[in-house]
């Protein structure tokens, strides 16, 4: 009996579609972009290289190989332009919408930045796929929406108050999208990503993510710095999990107009653990990591702990996530070694 996933990924390569990735050039978009041009889809992405690059999608393009890439069309934009992102739905079955501003950081720097790309271009790109009828829109949303509510693990219905801008911004994409679904009946599914990590998760800048940030460290001999007391844990999702979890919402056959599901695997791991994980999987490389981390100040606008709780994504989706955390740092990890070394 295959898994659901397993059927959506059959059933797409019999009856291919035309897909639009925004955020294409980014992490996740460009993992996603590698996975539709590996199933035979038509792709277009839109992407404006705030914080994604060419060398992403230039990987995929060495992966998928020439034949696929014929498939790809890419649109240099900014969904900040409502005319952009008219253009970039145009024919497209369904979106997968992931241009965004990340960070929690980079918004309690800039809130306004991130308010324009993460909720003026959600609105745009809403606006854009309800006129243009496509069949499914399915959106980044965020963990960081369950702000400072104290239950573990977080259930999709129970958030509390937003702790950053960014939070906001995500919050209010969900807010819209309940708007579109009873305004204009228009569909869409929101999967709240717990922080996802793997390869092409950018490890440069004042803004990276703890694991790839932490994993250069290691690699170029740098001391490790741990915001707090390292007791702060997370539900670290493998990308192939985000990537199944995308697949199984734009296809969905459920009638539901308006649904947000977690997209993790139900664990938690520390600061501190993860530390010991990416080291001992970089010994397996052949990266000797011996320093202790210097640990810091907890940072503005994190919370403490967080874990989903992933029910409603397999009863709902069919969602099985592939890869533990541990599985998924044992991709990752030489990913980054061949690329930082
Ligand atoms: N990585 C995570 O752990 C995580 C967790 C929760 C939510 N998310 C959300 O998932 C999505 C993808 O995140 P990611 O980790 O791949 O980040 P990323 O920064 O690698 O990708 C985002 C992409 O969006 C593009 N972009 C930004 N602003 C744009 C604009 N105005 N117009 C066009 N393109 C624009 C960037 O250039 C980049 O390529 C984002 O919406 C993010 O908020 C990510």
């Amino acid at each position: 009996m295959p898994t659901r996933y397993e059927q959506c990924q059959s059933d797409l390569q019999a009856h291919p579609k035309t897909w639009l990735i925004t955020g294409v050039a980014g992490f996740i978009g460009s993992n996603l972009l590698e996975t539709l041009l590996g199933l035979g889809q038509t792709v277009v992405g839109l992407d404006n290289f705030t914080t994604g690059h060419q060398h992403n999608l230039d990987e995929v393009r060495e992966n998928v190989g020439e034949g696929a890439w014929q498939r790809f069309s890419f649109i240099e934009g900014d969904i900040r332009d409502l005319d952009t992102c008219r253009l970039a739905v145009r024919g497209a079955d369904h979106v997968l919408h992931q241009a965004a501003l990340g960070s929690v950081p980079r918004s309690i720097a800039d809130p306004i930045a991130t308010n324009q790309a993460n909720i003026d271009g959600f609105l745009n790109m809403l606006v854009a796929a309800k006129d243009e009828g496509v069949g499914s829109f399915t959106y980044a949303a965020s963990s960081s929406t369950y702000g400072d509510h104290p239950d573990l693990p977080k259930v999709e219905d129970k958030i509390g108050n937003p702790l950053s801008p960014y939070a906001v911004t995500k919050y209010v994409n969900e807010l819209y999208a309940g708007v579109f679904a009873r305004t204009y009946g228009f569909k869409t599914i929101g999967l709240r990503y717990f922080n996802v990590f793997g390869p092409r998760q950018d490890p440069n800048g004042a803004y990276a993510a703890v694991i790839p940030k932490w994993t250069a460290a290691m690699i170029q001999g740098e001391t490790v710095h741990i915001n707090g007391d390292g007791e702060t844990s997370r539900d670290f999702c493998f990308v192939d999990n985000a990537v199944q979890a995308n697949l199984l919402a734009a296809t969905t056959e459920d009638e539901h107009k308006d649904e947000v599901y977690n997209v993790a695997c139900n664990a938690r791991t520390s600061l501190n653990e993860l530390f010991d994980s990416i080291a001992a999987e970089l010994a397996k490389e052949g990266v000797a990591y011996d320093k202790r981390p210097n640990y810091g100040d907890f940072r503005p606008g994190d919370v403490r702990h967080s874990q989903a709780d992933i029910g409603k994504a397999i009863s709902g989706l069919g969602y099985k996530p592939s890869h533990s955390v541990a599985e998924g740092l044992a991709v990752a990890m030489p990913w980054y070694r061949n690329r930082l070394r």
